[in-house]
């Protein structure tokens, strides 16, 4: 059946990447009052507000609000809404204290459905239609998490996560058990729908150099797999991957060593990085994501997001929850400015929101599907109020320019400002009037 539905607001995507701290970046596509108009799930074009759709469209008019492509998480744990908020802890201890414990129940199916669906509504009620997920060590976690994706037309990045060391009993596989179960993953979701299968490193300490020689065979065999991990996130932990792997030139180099960095990779953190890995990163094409919430709560350290842009490396906003203390990438992009200000840098609204929309969608090499609101484009995009309560809307109506106007957007909003979120132009969440 054709569907065709038009949307009125204000529009605002990207063309390309903006300059770092160019508040004035033509890059910035924005449409105020316009229709958005969707068709069979896709973006088909946009019509100034005043010119109306032909009679077949169903008309949804949000003159006043914000139309922005969904947001894209490059980096999120679906098991860790059990552990989000964990108090007094740094990483490796966050690990064992909290973290493997509640990982370990999502063994069990009925566990991992109920948690896969309640995690991913959340993502969509935080504004969030795309993401690369880690699960568990179990196969079901992955079924889970994959079967609920389908179901919601959700582009989903997600496998499997590695882990046959350094972890306790009930979270750890083994090679061979590792191998059968990506093989059969990846043959049952890998490209089903908008699913996609990402070989999941846990992080370099969790797994032996022969699985890592197996996930590095995994991603030669097949290009179109993504590849997710951790590095370099604690010092901490630096310090321990240095003494796992005493020749290594790196932590990075661990990974790069087992062929793990390739144009699909996404690393999350990368804080604790030299000249050398950032070369390393771009000339392979491997991205990071930036997890500015989980760094500030975690004590992790601050992200030298400039020396990474400097260096050519592609750089996408996630909230690595429950690390991280909120799915809201507003929120995220929010506590990205202040991580930059203590780095004395400041974040614009233009890099910030392309970090979390068109940079990511690129990066993955889905910048024709997500991302933005180019006709063709899937349908996956947000409504917004401007503002949440009176301090906001007082704010919002003093700016005097368009970027002043989207950074005090972005500081002051959060989900209590998301009015829908579309997939594929199903509406898969609406605020309750
Ligand atoms: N490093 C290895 N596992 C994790 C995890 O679950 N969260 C974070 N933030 N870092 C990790
Ligand atoms: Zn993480």
């Amino acid at each position: 059946m054709k569907q065709a539905i038009a949307l009125r607001g204000d529009l605002l995507d990207f063309t390309a990447a903006p300059s770092w701290g160019d508040t004035r970046s033509a890059a910035v596509r924005w449409r105020p009052d316009h229709w958005l108009l969707l068709r069979d799930g896709r973006i088909e074009g946009a019509l100034p507000g005043q010119q109306a759709p032909a009679p077949g469209y169903a008309r949804e008019d949000h003159r006043g609000r914000l139309i922005l492509p969904g947001f894209v998480d490059t980096h999120v744990h679906s098991p860790q809404l059990d552990v989000i908020g964990s108090f007094g802890t740094a990483l490796l201890d966050w690990l064992e204290t909290y973290t493997f414990p509640a990982e370990r129940a999502w063994a069990d199916p009925e566990v991992a459905a109920a948690g896969s669906a309640r995690f991913l509504d959340a993502l969509l009620a935080h504004g969030t239609t795309a993401a690369a997920v880690f699960p568990t060590v179990h196969k079901t976690s992955v079924d889970a998490l994959f079967g609920a994706a389908h179901a919601r037309g959700m582009r989903l990045l997600a496998g499997k996560c590695l882990m046959d060391r350094n972890a306790p009993e009930g979270l750890r596989d083994t090679v061979a058990e590792a191998e059968r179960d990506c093989t059969d993953l990846i043959e049952r979701w890998h490209g089903r729908g908008r699913n996609a299968y990402a070989v999941t490193v846990r992080f370099a300490p969790t797994s032996t150099p022969a699985q890592l020689a197996l996930a590095g065979a995994l991603c030669a065999a097949d290009p179109t797999l993504y590849m997710q991990t951790h590095v370099a996130e604690s010092e901490a932990e630096v310090r321990w991957v240095a003494e796992l792997f005493p020749t290594a030139r790196s932590y990075l180099g661990v990974y790069a060593r087992a062929g793990l960095l390739h144009p699909r990779a996404i690393l999350a953190h990368g804080i604790w990085l030299d000249d050398a890995d950032r070369a390393a990163l771009r000339d392979t094409g491997a991205q990071i994501a930036h997890c500015p919430s989980s760094n500030l709560f975690l004590g992790s350290g601050l992200f030298d997001w400039h020396a990474g842009r400097h260096a050519g490396v592609a750089v996408s906003l996630a909230t690595d929850v429950g690390g991280g203390t909120s799915l809201c990438q507003l929120r995220t992009l929010a506590d990205a400015y202040k991580v930059q200000a203590l780095r004395g840098e400041r974040l614009t609204a233009w890099v910030a929101l392309h970090a979390a929309t068109r940079g990511p969608a690129e990066a993955l090499q889905l910048g024709h599907e997500i991302g933005s609101l180019e006709a063709g484009a899937a349908a996956d995009l947000c409504v917004w109020d401007r503002a949440a309560g009176a301090v906001g809307a007082h704010r919002l109506a003093l700016a005097r320019d368009l970027h002043e106007e989207l950074f005090a957007w972005l500081t002051l909003a959060d989900e209590r400002c998301l009015e829908s979120a579309w997939v594929a132009g199903v509406p898969r969440f609406r605020r309750s009037p």
